[in-house]
């Protein structure tokens, strides 16, 4: 079984710095024989969490749009990239509106602990966080790291690593950036290669 990995797009503008960042990476993917696919959070249709806390009843969404069955192919995955552009400092509507409706698998887990994800499950899904910000500031994905560390905690990931490029104000977007292109293609073959090698130590058992 090809090591399956999805990448999930948050920014509004298509195929701007970050979607092209994912791109790159999943091509990174492909090139080393993982399958990969492609989300455009844009282009589905779901609607913020509402706060009702049904979900800590019986651990399912009241709400019943295309965010269900994301979320449902995401736990399908072996790694999953999650991609941002930063926003006012944090990570766009898009991401962040996708993640708070998670909140019914964090009920499963924290609340009815009918959802248990071993340390060997955890191990072998990868989280990746990829962003794109125009300021030079060293600071400026710090707001974002969290959310995506709950995010990846809440369904099961790791935290694996960031891809990141800032200051793309100064190099006139991702395509002028000297280095983050080709680092994120190898991310993408890394990643692929970590995971096949930790399928051939850990059988699946889910
Ligand atoms: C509404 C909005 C808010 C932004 N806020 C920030 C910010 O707080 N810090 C920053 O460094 N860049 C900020 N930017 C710049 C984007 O992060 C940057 O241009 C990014 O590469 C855009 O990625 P995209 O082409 O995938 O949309 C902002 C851009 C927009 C449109």
């Amino acid at each position: 079984m090809p090591v399956k990995v999805l990448g999930i797009s948050g920014s509004p503008h298509r195929h701007g710095n970050t979607e092209v960042l994912l791109d790159a990476f999943l091509a990174g993917v492909t090139e080393e024989g993982g399958e990969a696919d492609k989300v455009i959070l844009k282009d589905i249709e779901y609607s913020p969490c509402r706060g009702c806390n049904t979900c800590h009843k019986d651990g399912e969404c009241i709400v019943k749009d295309q965010a269900i069955p994301l979320f449902d192919r995401i736990l399908m995955m072996d790694c999953l990239a999650a991609a941002s552009p930063i926003y006012s400092m944090g990570i766009t509507a898009e991401l962040k509106g996708l993640i708070d409706r998670a909140q019914y698998i964090w009920a499963r887990k924290f609340i009815l602990k009918t959802l248990y994800f071993t340390d060997d499950h955890v191990r072998s899904h990868k989280g990746i966080f990829i962003s794109t910000a125009g300021l030079s500031w060293d600071n400026v994905f710090d707001a974002a790291f969290p959310a995506i560390t709950a995010f990846f905690n809440t369904i099961g990931f790791e935290y694996y690593d960031n891809i990141i490029a800032n200051e793309m104000d100064k190099y006139h977007g991702i395509r002028g950036h000297p280095t983050a292109l080709k680092e994120a293609h190898a991310k993408g073959r890394e990643v692929v290669r970590v995971l096949e090698a930790l399928k051939r130590d850990v059988p699946d058992t889910d």
